[in-house]
């Protein structure tokens, strides 16, 4: 038996190849801008899949989203991966990136690596990401050590946002700059493959740019990194909650949503659905037969 793994063979010639590490890197090298959105089950990978982005998020902002936490810092392993297994089945091209939970990487290497490998094996992820600088460089560094690759986030880090006085930008002085550049710096000489900058000022991006070698995917954080990240719900306008100011909508699909549900009361409630063309048919004979069948039987 080969010991290749197993990688789904594109239908058609033309069909877009999976996107991999090298050919990430090789983006950035040629200057084409990187596209990641976050997804969380099956319908939402197959739109993205469908819409042809190099990268799909399986982010903990799906703690809000889709699991209605009012943050992202209560959502388990358990309810990560059951979104990454999901996602995994929707997804053919895009390298899927799973997020590392608040809780579930901070307190050991040991625990990082257990943690990490579990999206690996269990829900089918390419890699895994975690937050911050400080302790996790070196669980970065430990889990790119046991054969995982690992996304860095600095910046705005939602796991931490109290430490950070809240939801609100970082690095807008010349110290806190320096220390988001210093987590990049770090965690990029960890073995991280690519890295993700939220909310800071893009001119801060574009100097801790000249310095980045690995692919820097920004989420407020300006037009200066190598690629762009949102939220699937905020992107598409499904989620009813706070949106932050860099997520532009690019749809307002609730809005469609919740008057489809409000035309489908109205006509339930008219008696106007269903109409004939969504009842199924029996012969003539067939229903008079069955008609005296219950007579006989009642
Ligand atoms: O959880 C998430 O969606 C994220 C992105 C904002 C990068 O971490």
């Amino acid at each position: 038996m080969s010991a290749t793994p197993h990688t789904p063979v594109p239908q058609r010639l033309d069909a877009p190849l999976p996107m991999t590490l090298p050919r990430l890197a090789e983006k950035k090298r040629l200057g084409e801008a990187i596209v990641m959105v976050t997804a969380y089950d099956y319908p939402s990978a197959q739109v993205a899949e469908a819409a042809g982005v190099d990268l799909v998020l399986v982010g903990d902002s799906g703690a809000m989203t889709v699991l209605g936490y009012p943050s992202t810092v209560p959502v388990s392993t358990e309810e990560m991966l059951m979104l990454a297994r999901a996602t995994r089945r929707g997804l053919t091209t895009p390298l899927l990136v799973g997020d590392l939970p608040f809780g579930s990487y901070e307190a050991s290497d040991e625990l990082a690596i257990a943690t990490a490998q579990r999206f690996i094996k269990e829900a089918g992820c390419d890699a895994v990401k975690l937050e911050r600088g400080g302790t996790s460089v070196q669980r970065a560094h430990a889990i790119v050590e046991a054969g995982i690759p690992v996304m860095g986030h600095v910046g705005l880090t939602p796991q931490t946002a109290i430490a950070l006085g809240g939801y609100r930008a970082q690095g807008r002085t010349a110290e806190r700059a320096l220390t988001v550049a210093k987590d990049a710096l770090a965690l990029e000489r960890a073995g991280c493959f690519a890295l993700v900058f939220e909310a800071i000022p893009g001119a801060v991006t574009e100097v801790v740019m000249e310095h980045v070698k690995v692919p820097v995917i920004g989420i407020g954080a300006g037009p200066a990194a190598d690629g762009q990240v949102l939220v699937f719900h905020d992107l598409l306008g499904i989620y009813d909650g706070h949106a932050p100011r860099f997520a532009k909508r690019y749809g307002e699909i609730r809005a469609q949503m919740v008057a489809g549900i409000a035309e489908y009361a109205a006509e339930v409630r008219a008696r106007r659905f269903p109409g004939p063309e969504h009842v199924y048919s029996i012969d003539a004979d067939e229903l008079e037969r069955f008609r005296a069948g219950v007579q006989r039987a009642a």
